[in-house]
This record gives C-alpha cells, structure tokens and sequence, in this order.
C-alpha cells in the first residue's frame, strides 16, 4: 500500500512540474508546447529535397520529433533545434542520448541566433511572433534558403506554396516560403 502511495506522489509531482513548466513557459514565450502533427511530419520529411551535408534548424523544437524524423531519412544533415522551455528540452536531450543521435539542441532564445548558413528551417509557432521572425529571417537568411511554417503565416511573405492537410483540406496547412 506505501509503494502504491509513494508511486502515486511521483506521478503527481511530475505531472505538477509539467503543468507549471508549461504554464510558465507560455506566460514567457507567449508560444505554448504543443506537438507537430504527425502529417506535417510526414509531409515535410517528404517534400524537402536535400544535399547530404544541407543545415536545417528547428525553430522552437519541442522534443525535436520532426528532427529525429529527418535524421531517420537523412542521416547526414546537419540538425539543430532551439527549445527554451525547459520540459522538452530535457526530453530531447534524453532522447539524443538514448538514440546515439547527432542532432544539436541549444537551450537558446533563436531571436538571438544567426541563420546565416540555414538551408532549411522550420516552425510551428504562433501568429503573434510571425512578424519578429519575418524580419528576422529576411535578413539573415541566403538566397534559396527554404523555410516550412505550420500553422502560421509570415505577414508580409508570399508563401510559394501553401500544403493542405490531405485528410482536412479546411485545417492548419503547412506554408513553404523560398528566399
Ligand atoms: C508549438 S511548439 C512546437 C513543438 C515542436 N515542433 C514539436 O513538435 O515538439 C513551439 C515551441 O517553441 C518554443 N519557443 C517559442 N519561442 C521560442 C524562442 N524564442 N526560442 C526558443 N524556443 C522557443 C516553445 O517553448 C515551444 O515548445
């Protein structure tokens, strides 16, 4: 009866540091930590054409499922994503350890990062921060640098493509923008 009680305050107390992690990071970063879904995985693993050695970044990576998608396929990229909710970060990081991965998480604010030698990047955001990381992007990005967001649009960008959800024609698409 003990075991069953102290198991049950370990689970209890995890699910409190998830929730305030959560909480806190959202009143932070005003994006919450929602996962990717699985079709917008599948569709840009399959859609991005890619040199073997080509640098493509996560911008606020979660516990980095769409990158360990692309290491699936690719294993010669090079794959960095920045995460500073602490939560998924610890997540990926225990992942990348238990995979033997060679993906790269930075615990980093990607406002305050360089982009400069991006092939590709990707998102799933919020609509609140699509103009700071236009900005952002149009600067430091090369030509021909491809950038996938989900769910949301840059506002002065003209995406080249938009994807639909095959199965939701009408729900969040995935908008393909080029430099
Ligand atoms: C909608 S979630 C995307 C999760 C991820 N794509 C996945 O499938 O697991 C957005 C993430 O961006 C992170 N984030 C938001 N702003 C950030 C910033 N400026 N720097 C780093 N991470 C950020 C949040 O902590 C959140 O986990």
């Amino acid at each position: 009866m003990m075991i069953f009680l102290y198991f049950l305050l370990i689970i209890v107390i995890i699910a409190l540091i998830i929730t305030i992690n959560s909480f806190i990071s959202f009143i932070w970063l005003r994006v919450p930590f929602v996962t990717t879904p699985k079709w917008v995985i599948e569709k840009f693993v399959d859609k991005i054409d890619l040199k073997n050695n080509s640098i493509v970044y996560d911008l606020g990576c979660g516990d980095a499922k769409v990158l360990f998608a692309l290491e699936k396929k690719f294993p010669n990229l090079k794959l960095i994503g920045y995460e500073l909710a602490w939560w998924p970060y610890v997540v990926a990081k225990l992942k990348i350890k238990l995979k033997k991965s060679k993906i790269k998480i930075l615990h980093q604010n990607f406002y305050k990062a360089n982009f400069s030698d991006a092939d590709i990047i990707f998102c799933y955001l919020i609509d609140t921060v699509m103009p700071k990381l236009e900005s952002q992007l149009k600067i430091q990005l090369k030509p021909g640098a491809k950038v996938f967001s989900y769910g949301f649009k840059f506002p002065n960008w003209q995406p080249a493509e938009i994807i639909p959800n095959p199965l939701k024609p009408k729900g969040s698409k995935i908008n393909f923008y080029q430099k």
